[in-house]
């Protein structure tokens, strides 16, 4: 019952009331209807019977049986329905009837048996019903008048009315099941057009509406919720726009940290230019001191230059140049040309490889210079006697770099920034910032990404994932296929 659809469960429970009481209505009228016929013919009979009476009281007294015959016998022809007329005398024999071929004695059981309430006997007569009614010839002191009434029109009739009752109720049944059916359809329809927009707005698609306008209680439904669409819809926009607005702002903040720190890396070097300079012009100092001004301005304007041509690295795309490469080898390289930077920040470097790795496609210098950024500033977090690991393995289709210190961690405040260009913690002229950033958009143009995980006072790990396979280059407009 519970996974019959809802049409099928309404047109039962409008089926079940019916099928009981259609037939029980058309019982009650049928029997009701056939019991007013009977009294009906019970009534002539009686009155017939009575009637005979009177006509053959005188006949009774003086002994004229056969007169009292033939006087049965034109009260028969007078009444179409009627089976039979006897005479009985106060004995209970039969003195007179109007059967042509004998008198019945089967007949006889009739006797004594009318009641008063004038109700009949019912007789079968020749596979015929007959209702047999009686009454007393001078109040019975002469004898008694027997009439038989046929029940077959009566029957007919019942008969007549119990096929119309029928035929009506299987017409009401027929137009109810009809009609349910008719209206059900339409119910289910509009209620699997909304469960269709609750899933369409399940899946994201807010613009989604039902529609349903009918003033009642599913196009209410409807209707709310069309209103809690139209909600999540302008929500869904309210939000996009906010989210976009704060992308926008912090841009902005990115654009102003970026200026503030070119400002701030090339104004040093520059005001030494000028100092030298002004010196130069306005001391009359000797050859030496001279030189000793000319090599600061070229240390100056050398660092202005570094800092400018990190800048331009960090906007400008160089071609990938991809080919296959063992990344174990490059991590070697890079280590050992940075032995002594180990060795003199009394540092210890590990390498734990997988033999299994196979070669990735990749521009191999852009790993290495990766690879030196991460290791330099693993080098420079890390206090004497602790220790770098780089380790390497396979994570489904990414090759896995990961570069461990046990240097001092980073903190929850500076963790989010530590790929935002110029962001540093080093003192002036020891950082630029540019070394994560840089780092992250050589990844990321391979198709990968660098993931960092801290703890303050403990150390940092950077996991670095690589395709192994060429993937197409991202965020550029160059495409290179695999
Ligand atoms: N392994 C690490 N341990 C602790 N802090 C780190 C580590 N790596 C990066 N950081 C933090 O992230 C900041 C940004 O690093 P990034 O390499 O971009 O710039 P930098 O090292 O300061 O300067 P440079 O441009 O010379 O690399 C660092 O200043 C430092 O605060
Ligand atoms: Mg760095």
């Amino acid at each position: 019952m519970m996974r019959l659809p809802l049409r099928w469960k309404l047109l039962f429970l409008l089926l079940a009331p019916l099928a009981v009481f259609a037939p029980a209505t058309v019982f009650v009228i049928h029997r009701g209807v056939s019991q007013e016929l009977h009294k009906e013919i019970n009534a002539r009979g009686g009155v017939i019977a009575e009637e005979a009476a009177l006509l053959v009281v005188d006949d009774l007294l003086i002994g004229e049986r056969q007169a009292a015959e033939r006087k049965l016998a034109d009260v028969m022809d007078g009444h179409k329905d009627l089976a039979y007329l006897f005479l009985l005398d106060t004995r209970g024999e039969v003195v007179a009837h109007t059967f042509p071929e004998g008198f019945p004695e089967d007949l006889l059981a009739v006797r004594g048996r009318n009641r008063a309430d004038g109700s009949a006997v019912r007789v079968l007569l020749d596979d015929r019903m007959v209702n047999d009614l009686a009454a007393p010839v001078l109040g019975g002191h002469a004898g008694v008048v027997h009439v038989g009434v046929s029940t077959d029109a009566a029957r007919g009739v019942s008969h007549e009315v119990l096929l119309r009752l029928t035929f009506i109720g299987v017409g009401v049944v027929a137009l109810g099941v009809l009609l349910t059916w008719l209206m059900t359809s339409r119910a289910t329809r509009r209620i699997d057009r909304m469960a269709e927009a609750v899933a369409a707005i399940g899946s994201g698609k807010l613009e989604t509406r039902i529609g349903d306008r009918e003033p009642d209680e599913l196009g209410k439904l409807a209707s709310e919720f069309d209103r809690m669409a139209e909600h999540l819809e302008k929500g869904r926009a309210e939000r996009e726009a906010t989210l976009a607005r704060l992308a926008q702002s912090e841009k902005l903040v990115a654009v102003g940290r970026l200026a503030a720190g070119v400002a701030h890396e090339i104004r040093n070097p520059l005001s030494g230019v000028v100092h030298c300079l002004d010196n130069l012009t306005l001391d009359d100092a000797d050859t030496k001191r001279r030189g000793r001004y000319y090599q600061l301005m070229h240390e100056g304007v050398t660092r202005a230059l570094r800092i400018v041509n990190g800048l331009l690295n960090y906007a400008r795309r160089h071609e990938l140049q991809m080919q296959s490469v063992q990344i174990d080898p490059v991590i070697e390289r890079v280590a050992s040309l940075l032995e002594s930077s180990f060795r003199r920040a009394g540092v210890r470097f590990e390498h734990v490889r997988d033999s299994a790795l196979p070669p990735i496609e990749a521009d191999p210098h852009m790993i290495e210079q990766v690879l030196m950024n991460l290791l330099l500033n693993a080098i420079e977090a890390t206090p004497r006697e602790g220790s770098v690991t780089v380790t390497t393995s396979r994570s489904g289709d990414f090759a896995r770099i990961r570069v461990i210190d046990t240097g001092c961690g980073i903190t929850a405040d500076a963790i989010g920034n530590i790929f935002d260009p110029f962001f540093t913690t080093k003192d002036v002229g020891a950082g630029s910032g540019l070394g994560l950033s840089v780092s992250l958009g050589m990844i990321e143009r391979h198709g990968g990404s660098i993931e960092v995980s801290s703890a303050p006072g403990a150390g940092s790990s950077f996991e670095v994932l690589l395709p192994l396979r060429r993937v197409h280059e991202t965020g550029s407009a160059t495409t290179e296929a695999a």
